[in-house]
């Protein structure tokens, strides 16, 4: 496995990469009432709505313009979000192919009463297309991993790249077959 995508999955040739830095993006945000679950602590789809808020930010400026939602996953929320919390979303582009980016996001608390750093309470794996006008996906400038926590964060949303294909054409192997047989949904 290399740090750059292979030539045919990577961003186009006439386009110039971007370096991760570049639209590597914060989103801040303290927790209200209006956040709570029954249990009084900040429900998981408020969560869910900054991490993709920020992830698009981070597609939006990677790629130049709009860029849509196309999964989300591996949402991890590891410790409870409560009421006057200081959360901040820090998203940067992990991977990028041809048309879609891989946007890593590290969700992370400022507990209001307590002096202790900012402790990780969530994280999440998005992939975004970049589209054009008509909705369309568009070519979109390769990633250039600086750090080597960035060559590393690379490396491994090829391998989650790897594992959604895979998934995603055995479920669709299995349907075809199915249906083959003439079983019905
Ligand atoms: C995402 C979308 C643009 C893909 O369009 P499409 O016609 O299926 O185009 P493609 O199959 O060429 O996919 C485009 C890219 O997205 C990737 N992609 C598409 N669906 C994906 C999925 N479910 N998971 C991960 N990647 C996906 C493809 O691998 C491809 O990447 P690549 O060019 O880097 O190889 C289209 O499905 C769409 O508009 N979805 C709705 C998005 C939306 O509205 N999101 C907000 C939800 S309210």
């Amino acid at each position: 496995m290399t740090d750059q995508a292979p030539a045919s999955d990577s961003g186009s040739p006439d386009i110039p990469g971007k370096p991760t830095s570049a639209s590597r993006t914060t989103l801040s945000h303290i927790m209200t009432h209006n956040d709570t679950n029954l249990l009084g602590t900040v429900h998981g789809g408020v969560i869910m709505k900054l991490v993709d808020d920020a992830a698009g930010a981070v597609a939006g400026r990677h790629s130049g313009g709009p860029a849509v939602t196309a999964s989300m996953d591996e949402m991890a929320f590891l410790e409870p979000v409560r009421v006057g919390d200081l959360v901040h979303v820090k998203a940067q582009v992990n991977w990028t192919g041809r048309t879609s980016m891989e946007v890593g996001v590290r969700v992370l608390a400022e507990r209001w009463n307590e002096s202790a750093p900012a402790t990780q309470v969530g994280s999440a794996y998005l992939v975004f297309a970049a589209v054009d006008a008509d909705g369309k996906p568009r070519r979109v400038p390769q990633v250039l991993p600086e750090t080597e926590r960035d060559k590393r964060r690379y490396q491994e949303a090829q391998i989650r790249r790897t594992h959604r294909l895979a998934r995603r054409r055995a479920i669709m192997d299995l349907r075809e077959k199915r249906a083959a047989e003439g079983f019905e949904d």
